[in-house]
C-alpha cells in the first residue's frame, strides 16, 4: 500500500511517500480501506517530538488519527464490524495511522459513518467533534440555559463545540479574528468575538463554562471571565491551581479520551443536520506536507482534509 512514512520526528516536509505492506489486524481490530482522513494540530505536534515523551512514536511511523472508510478486513473477536461496511473514527496511533491507503482501528474506537453528509465531511469528525462531544455532555454535562465561551471557536474544535452546545440548548459565546466571525454566527454562536480588538476577557463575565483551544495568554486570561463556582476546561496545557482558587472556580487540564460511542452520537447528530463541518480545502495523500504546514500555521479555516482513495 502507499503510506506518507516519517522515519524520525521533524518538521512538515519529514513525510516520506513509500510502498510498504498492508498491516494485519489484530482480533479485535478493523483494517480499514482509508477513503478520506483528516489533519488535527495533534497530528503535527506528535510529528515534531512535542509529545514524544508522553505518546513517543515508533519508527516508521504512520501518522493520522480522523479517518472514513470501508472495512476490508475485521479481527477475529471483532463483532460489530464486517467487510464492506462504511466506517468513521480513530486510526490506531503512531504505528498504522490514516496517512495511508489502508489503516488499523480498534472496533471500540469507530462506528457506522453518518449516512447523510458527504464522506470528506465525516472525515473531519472524529478527534474535533469527538473532543467537544466529550467535554460538553460526558464531562462536564452542560446543560440548557447555560453560558458558555468557546476561545479558538473558528478552530476545528471550537466549530463543533459551538453546534453541540447549541443543540444542547446553551447561550455560546465564541471568539475568533476578525475574518472568522461570520462563520461562527453562521454556525450558531449567539455572540462572536474578535479577539484581536482589544481585550476580550473585558467583554465577557460570569459564563458557566469557559472551553479555551488557544492557550498562552488567552488561557492565562480565562479565570476571570467564569462565574464562582463555573468551570475553565484548556485543551492545551496545564491550568494555574492559585488562579482557579483566587476566582472560586474549577480548572482543568483535559486530554480527552473519545471512542466509537462517542462517533455514533456524532453520526446521529451529523445526519439530523445538526453537525455541519466546515471544511478549509481539500488535499491529496501527496500534499501532506502542505495541509502540515497549514495546520502549524494555525490559519486553516476549517478542517483540512486528505483524500487517499475510493
Ligand atoms: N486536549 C485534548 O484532548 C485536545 C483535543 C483536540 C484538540 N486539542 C488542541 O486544541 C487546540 C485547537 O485544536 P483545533 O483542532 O481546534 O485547531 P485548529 O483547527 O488549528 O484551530 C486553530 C484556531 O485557533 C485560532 N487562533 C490561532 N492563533 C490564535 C491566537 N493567537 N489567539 C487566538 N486564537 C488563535 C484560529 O482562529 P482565527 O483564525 O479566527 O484567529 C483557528 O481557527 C490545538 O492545540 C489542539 O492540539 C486538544
Amino acid at each position: 500500500m502507499k503510506a506518507a512514512v516519517i522515519r524520525e520526528y521533524g518538521d512538515a516536509t519529514v513525510f516520506k511517500s513509500e510502498d510498504i505492506p498492508t498491516p494485519e489486524p489484530g482480533d479485535t481490530e478493523v483494517l480499514v480501506k482509508v477513503h478520506f482522513a483528516s489533519v488535527n494540530p495533534f497530528d503535527y505536534k506528535v510529528r515534531a517530538g512535542y509529545m514524544k515523551n508522553r505518546m513517543p512514536l515508533k519508527f516508521p511511523a504512520i501518522l493520522g488519527t480522523d479517518m472514513i472508510g470501508t472495512v476490508e478486513k475485521a479481527g477475529s473477536s471483532v463483532s460489530k464490524f464486517k467487510k464492506g461496511d462504511l466506517v468513521f473514527g480513530k486510526a490506531n496511533f503512531g504505528s498504522n495511522g490514516s496517512y495511508a491507503e489502508y489503516a488499523l482501528a480498534k472496533e471500540s474506537n469507530i462506528a457506522q459513518a453518518p449516512k447523510n453528509i458527504p464522506e470528506r465531511e465525516s472525515a473531519g469528525l472524529p478527534v474535533a467533534a469527538g473532543t467537544a462531544w466529550t467535554v460538553l455532555v460526558d464531562l462536564v454535562g452542560l446543560r440548557k440555559g447555560q453560558k458558555v465561551l468557546i476561545t479558538g471557536a473558528s478552530g476545528g474544535v471550537g466549530m463543533m463545540a459551538i453546534q453541540i452546545a447549541k443543540n444542547i440548548g446553551a447561550y455560546v459565546i465564541g471568539t475568533a479574528s476578525k475574518a472568522n466571525l461570520q462563520t461562527i454566527k453562521a454556525i450558531g454562536a449567539d455572540e462572536a468575538i474578535d479577539y484581536t480588538e482589544g481585550d476580550f476577557s473585558e467583554k465577557v463575565k460570569d459564563v458557566d463554562l469557559l472551553l479555551d483551544t488557544v492557550g498562552g495568554e488567552t488561557l492565562s486570561k480565562a479565570y476571570k471571565m467564569v462565574k464562582k463556582g463555573g468551570k475553565l476546561i484548556s485543551l492545551t496545557g496545564p491550568t494555574d491551581k492559585a488562579a482557579a482558587d483566587k476566582y472560586g472556580i474549577d480548572a482543568q487540564y483535559l486530554s480527552v479520551p473519545s471512542d466509537g460511542k462517542t462517533m455514533e452520537e456524532l453520526a446521529k447528530l451529523a445526519d439530523s443536520g445538526k453537525l455541519k463541518v466546515i471544511i478549509d480545502r481539500e488535499l491529496p495523500l501527496e500534499k501532506i506536507s502542505e495541509a502540515h504546514a497549514l495546520s502549524e500555521s494555525r490559519k486553516a479555516k476549517g478542517k483540512i482534509i486528505i483524500k487517499i482513495q475510493s
